[in-house]
């Protein structure tokens, strides 16, 4: 839009650019500012206007984007080029995502480049590498308190060697996805040191008190992220004799964005990353960027500006570069990361689906799939051009994230029900195999959240532990299962590494008095080699699962009614033990794939004919395209075997 103000103001930080910055080819960065300015212009007044410095402050922030656009390689100058012209790129159903450490999965960035023939092997073609940036020896939170945004920690190789694997990776068309700790520094970081020694410019840096005054009022409404390792949201500071916002760990300190200078330091890491050549940024934790006292300090509107804002400025200089917003809420708070007011999003093109995901394990857990349909009934439509990120699990525990409207719809009671997950999956509850582990109990709201891996959670450990086959093969069939929902949900799946392999809890981490007391750490493994190359064992669990995703995954990239256009319709089949949805491929609506999944351990039937009519779906010659075969049926019933999906297409 064009607008007097914003414009010349615009007119006036062009004319004043340095020498060095005039002189370059910026003619791609003009057309994209021009289109951009007056909305960077009114997010940044929003937020800012009444300081001062404002005006120096826009300078910085046009500077900053300038100066990045110039450093930016011509290869991904090309490539934003290319994805600007072909831009619902993302939502094809050709990506297939793995998220894992670097130093779990190999050794290290070196080791890494020497496995990229896995992923090509499994059909993964976008892969999130764990946080790698400097973090103190003991207190890094898996990476995530940051010492240093543009040094990548020793412990995984150098910049070079993560270059070499960028390379790789691209020429391979697989894309990366790299974090960027947007929340809090560590309090090792420069900024934070500074801080400390007593230089105000740093202070303000970060939410630092002479007193308990304002602290006190936060906490009155702040809960707490970590209430048995970090209880409450300030830490005293011994040498500068003040307290901190540290709403994580106490090593953790909040950055303060309603300074304008914290917003483009990390606009510029943001495009430092996109400059070496990450295809998708992780945003962690945006869901705390703002603090307001009098209330909980997250989901606030200022946060959301602040993401519309760095989505702006990352489209002036590196158009192609994508954003997930990891903002684990609420699922009527999580859907607001894509942007609210627009019809495209403006925020964050990928959200984590926390919501899916912790629907999921109420229905492994139910063997039913009340909830989860429920669940999903609710969830209000995304915009267009903006898709999930599809999880089973990842790095982080599972927290129990339902809506308690949606739990009291399905008949259960909000608390109790919580409360019966919990002791399944930490294997308290009766009938369960679960080896999970409880994380982050908070004594004041009787809340926790699980953590363990894929593998345990879902009760294979236990089964290999008693040798029972017929539970190793139930297991191995709910892995699938859970795998043939994110795959065909709509959206990118995102793996976890070592669940392909069902690899199970690690308890090494007790040995470790820097990560003992958080059982995340349970599921963050390190592979074993020797059991991944059982992948080629026939016979093998880790065949089983392997070759079953491995086929899945191919399966998928051919189906065009997999790809995201908000193309997916809840059936209700009155049958609470099977979540049925149907795809419907967006140029071609009449090629429809019907996705049937029974959470039970009993066969199921479903009649094709009581739901034809609502999405011409007949069953007289009906396939399974997962296993190529046509599924048995019964009196004209579908039978669903026990823990068994079918993406079934009757063409
Ligand atoms: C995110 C990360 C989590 C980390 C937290 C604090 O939620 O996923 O692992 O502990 O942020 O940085």
């Amino acid at each position: 839009m064009y607008e007097q103000v914003s414009h010349s103001l615009l007119n006036e930080i062009l004319t004043d650019l340095k020498p060095n910055i005039l002189a370059q080819d910026l003619s791609h960065f003009y057309t994209r500012l021009g289109a951009n300015f007056y909305s960077i212009y009114s997010l940044f007044n929003t937020l800012y206007g009444k300081r001062d410095d404002f005006k120096q402050q826009m300078h910085k922030l046009v500077e900053t984007m300038a100066r990045q656009y110039i450093q930016r390689p011509p290869h991904l100058k090309q490539s934003d080029v290319e994805r600007e012209n072909d831009h619902n790129w993302f939502l094809s159903q050709e990506w297939v995502g793995m998220a894992l450490y670097a130093d779990g999965f190999a050794e290290d960035l070196p080791d890494l480049l020497q496995r990229v023939h896995y992923f090509l092997e499994l059909g993964v073609n976008m892969v999130h590498l764990m946080p790698m940036m400097l973090c103190p020896a003991g207190a890094r939170d898996g990476g995530y308190a940051v010492s240093d945004f543009r040094h990548i920690d020793p412990r995984f190789g150098t910049l070079e060697d993560l270059q070499k694997l960028t390379a790789a990776f691209h020429k391979h068309d697989i894309l990366l996805t790299l974090d960027v700790v947007l929340n809090h520094t560590s309090d090792e970081h420069e900024w934070a040191q500074r801080a400390r020694e007593g230089d105000s410019k740093y202070q303000d840096y970060y939410y630092i008190f002479a007193n308990r005054e304002v602290p006190d009022m936060f906490e009155v409404t702040m809960p707490e992220v970590f209430p048995e390792t970090s209880s409450g949201n300030f830490t005293w500071d011994e040498s500068m004799g003040k307290w901190v916002m540290t709403v994580f760990n106490d090593f953790q300190w909040d950055l303060n964005y309603s300074n304008p200078a914290v917003l483009i330091e990390m606009v510029d890491v943001i495009l430092y990353w996109a400059n070496k050549g990450a295809d998708i940024l992780r945003l962690d934790a945006v869901a705390f960027l703002w603090k307001k006292i009098g209330s909980i300090c997250q989901n606030e509107r200022e946060a959301h500006l602040l993401l519309q804002l760095m989505k702006d400025c990352c489209q002036v200089t590196a158009p192609g570069v994508l954003f997930i917003a990891e903002a684990i809420v609420a699922p009527v708070e999580i859907i607001k990361y894509f942007g609210e007011d627009a019809i495209n999003a403006k925020e964050c093109e990928i959200a984590y689906n926390a919501s899916l995901m912790a629907l999921l394990w109420d229905a492994v857990a139910t063997k039913n799939a009340k909830l989860l349909a429920q669940g999903i009934k609710s969830l209000p439509d995304k915009l267009e051009r903006a898709t999930w990120l599809n999880y089973v699990r990842c790095h982080d525990d599972i927290g129990l994230g339902f809506d308690d409207n949606d739990i009291r719809a399905v008949d259960y009671e909000p608390y109790a029900h919580r409360q019966f997950l919990i002791d399944y999956y930490t294997g308290i509850y009766n009938d369960s195999t679960s080896l999970g582990l409880p994380f982050g109990h908070n004594d004041k709201t009787g809340d926790t959240r699980i953590s363990g891996s894929l593998a345990s959670l879902i009760g294979l450990e236990a089964a290999l532990h008693f040798g029972d086959q017929s539970e190793i093969d139930d297991a191995i069939k709910m892995i699938l299962l859970l795998h043939g929902i994110i795959l065909s949900f709509g959206g990118i799946p995102l793996l976890y590494y070592g669940d392909e392999i069902g690899t199970l809890n690690d308890n090494s981490y007790l040995q470790d008095p820097a990560k003992a007391n958080d059982s995340r750490w349970a599921h963050r493994p390190r592979i074993n080699w020797e059991k991944a190359a059982l992948r080629n064992t026939p016979g093998t669990v880790e065949n089983k699962l392997f070759s079953g995703l491995k086929k899945m995954i191919a399966v998928r990239k051919e189906i065009a009614a997999f790809a995201d256009f908000n193309n997916r319709v809840l059936l209700d089949v009155g049958n609470p033990h099977l979540f049925v949805f149907a795809r419907f491929e967006q140029n071609f609506p009449t090629n429809r794939v019907l996705v049937v999944a029974n959470f039970d351990s009993a066969p199921q039937h479903l009649n094709l004919e009581d739901i034809a009519h609502k999405i011409h779906f007949h069953g007289d010659v009906i396939r399974d395209l997962y296993s190529g075969e046509t599924p048995a049926m019964f009196n004209d019933e579908l039978v669903v075997p026990p823990y068994q999906f079918y993406w079934l297409t009757n063409k």
